[in-house]
């Protein structure tokens, strides 16, 4: 994923973009480019490989007003120090930075060509500098404005011109962009982590809108040059948050936040005084919850597989009909909404663009849709018709980990609020509180024994392929683990339901083909040993993941881990 990063102010602006940038790195990228503006022309430094040699190439004298950084991820023409942004015209005169893709580039780049224009990239990004150059008449926002209706696709868009040096112009259209305001100075980002260390005060655009900013100020407006006023929020984060705090990589840090983060997720959010749980931000009246008469949840990754595990929780704790689906699919589905349905869109991010597009697909057919979300201030929290924040604070890792313990929270203490109004019993709902207040002593216990997770890993890190199998709820987790050792090992990993192994993977299964069974002490216990069998007969290896004490599984399984034994 590209990053932006844009500053306007007294600072050395070489550092601030390329600070920024570095924040950003986590979201992946292949090249990376900063241009300043000093009172006459721009710098423009371009490189492909890590912001470090990006730094190693940035003069030390360069003085600066203003100045645009961006992460390429490449998309369109290879990966190369001249299609890496930021991107000039053929004058000089204009640079942008653009996170999207421009569908119809190449309708425009030919016409462009035609009228002798010439182009240095193969990117569909640099058609958009040329047309702000056509346009331009001295006033950067006017010509913004003229080019952005002839542009199809997405884009969050920073751009500067010569003649107006100091100021940058922002617009975006399906990819995020944040303002950041300081003391006479002013920052612009695809992400808040890139400008988190300077300013806490941000204003976070919606599609359709532009921003024109110089060091002493910023002004909102619309594709129609209407100005708009836009609340400024506070941003949450501390900038420790952001920080590898010692641990060698983001996501080994966010595994063991867990502990914390599940806490924040229900803390102040279950009550023993009613035996349920209170979800403010639902902005629900308990006649409107009492009347819902099925839930559905769209997500992507990750958070689709929590949300399965949530339509799970739903059906069978408080027996009403649930179901999750891909957001990828419900967009292109023509999706229908049926009445007194409650809907959910669950994003860490908040800025999934087939979540986001689904979700407004959904609207515009009458669903009511919440947002469960972590990014405060996200497209997806700001456009819901309510929500919930998991307050996980930052995920860096891109893979996501401790979002996926925190949304199976919201969704336990809305099974329970929805369980409660109908059929659960007071002493129940106690019980049901005490049992998701345990849990995080039980991650704690479990992230003790991190060492005998390592060894597992080390006796099967050659194996190419690696079956993850659970029933129940930890099919969905079985799914997760898959993925999640697919995404971060490169290993092929498919999770399955271990009922369905007989129905054809089963073919897979030989002495070098791992399974990692999930066993929880629970009524397919018996059922999920007989599939552990199966895989046994064929001569597989066997991993087993089950509840301290089952001496069944671990005289089965040649590996064990002992998670502890849940409150009932
Ligand atoms: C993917 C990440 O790109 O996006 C996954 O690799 C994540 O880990 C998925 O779950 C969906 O993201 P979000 O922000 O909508 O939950």
């Amino acid at each position: 994923m590209c990053g932006i990063v844009g500053y306007c102010g007294p600072r050395v602006v070489s550092q601030v973009l390329i600070e920024g940038l570095r924040r950003l790195e986590y979201r992946g990228y292949d090249s990376a480019g900063i241009s300043i503006a000093d009172s006459q022309q721009f710098t423009t430094v371009k490189k492909t490989g890590k912001i470090k040699e990006l730094s190693a190439a940035v003069p030390e004298d360069i003085q600066g007003l203003s100045g645009i950084g961006h992460t390429r991820w490449a998309t369109h023409g290879e990966v190369n120090d001249t299609n890496a942004h930021p991107h000039l015209d053929g004058s000089g005169k204009v640079v942008i930075v653009h996170n999207g893709i421009i569908e119809n580039y190449e309708a425009l780049k030919s016409k462009l060509k035609s009228q002798g224009k010439v182009f240095v990239s193969e990117t569909d990004s640099e058609v958009i500098s040329h047309l702000i150059a056509q346009y331009y008449e001295g006033d950067l926002e006017h010509a913004v404005i003229k080019v952005l209706p002839l542009l199809k696709g997405t884009y969050g868009l920073a751009v500067m011109h010569t003649s107006e040096p100091g100021k940058i112009v922002g617009a975006r259209n399906g990819s995020p962009l944040v303002l950041g305001i300081g003391d006479h100075e002013m920052f612009i980002a695809s992400d808040v982590t890139a400008i988190l260390q300077y300013t806490k005060e941000a204003v976070y655009l919606n599609d359709g809108e532009l921003v024109a900013m110089t060091k002493d100020g910023y002004k909102t407006f619309d594709i129609n040059n209407n100005e708009i006023s836009k609340q400024i929020e506070q941003i949450n984060w501390e900038i420790e948050q952001i920080e590898k705090d010692g641990f060698p990589h983001f996501m080994e840090k966010e595994i063991y936040e867990q502990v914390a983060s599940i806490k924040r997720a229900f803390t102040g959010r279950l009550s023993l005084d009613t035996a349920s749980g209170h979800l403010g931000g639902l902005d629900m009246l308990p006649q409107e919850l009492h009347s819902i008469e099925r839930v559905k949840i769209i997500a992507a990754g990750t958070s689709y597989y929590a949300s399965l595990i949530a339509a799970y929780l739903i059906e069978r704790i408080a027996r009403i009909p649930a179901t999750a689906e891909l957001s990828s699919e419900v967009r292109y589905k023509n999706p229908i909404v049926e009445r007194n349905s409650l809907y959910f869109a669950v994003s860490q991010s908040g800025e999934t663009a087939d979540t986001l597009y689904a979700m407004r697909e959904l609207q515009r057919k009458g669903a009511k849709v919440l947002g469960v979300c972590n990014v405060v201030g996200s497209t997806i929290a700001r456009e819901s018709n309510g929500g919930v924040y998991l307050h996980s604070g930052p995920e860096i890792a891109v893979a996501s980990t401790k979002a996926f313990t925190s949304q199976l929270t919201i969704f336990y203490i809305f099974t329970l609020i929805l369980a409660r109004m109908r059929h659960m019993a007071f002493e129940d709902g106690l019980e049901f509180i005490k049992g998701l207040q345990s849990v995080p002593s039980h991650i704690e216990q479990i992230l003790s024994k991190t060492d005998e997770l390592q060894s597992l890993a080390r006796k099967y890190y050659k194996h190419t392929n690696v079956l993850f199998l659970g029933r129940g709820l930890n099919y969905p987790v079985a799914l997760e683990g898959a993925l999640k050792l697919k995404e971060i090992s490169y290993i092929h990993a498919e999770g399955y339901s271990a009922a369905e192994i007989k129905h054809g993977p089963i073919a897979l299964i030989n002495e070098e083909t791992p399974s990692l069974f999930i066993v929880p002490d629970d009524a397919l216990r018996d059922k999920v040993i007989s599939n552990m069998k199966e895989v046994k007969a064929r001569k597989g290896p066997l991993i087993a993941f089950a509840v301290e004490g089952d001496t069944e599984v671990a005289e089965i399984a040649d590996d064990v881990f002992f998670v502890p034994r849940p409150m009932n």
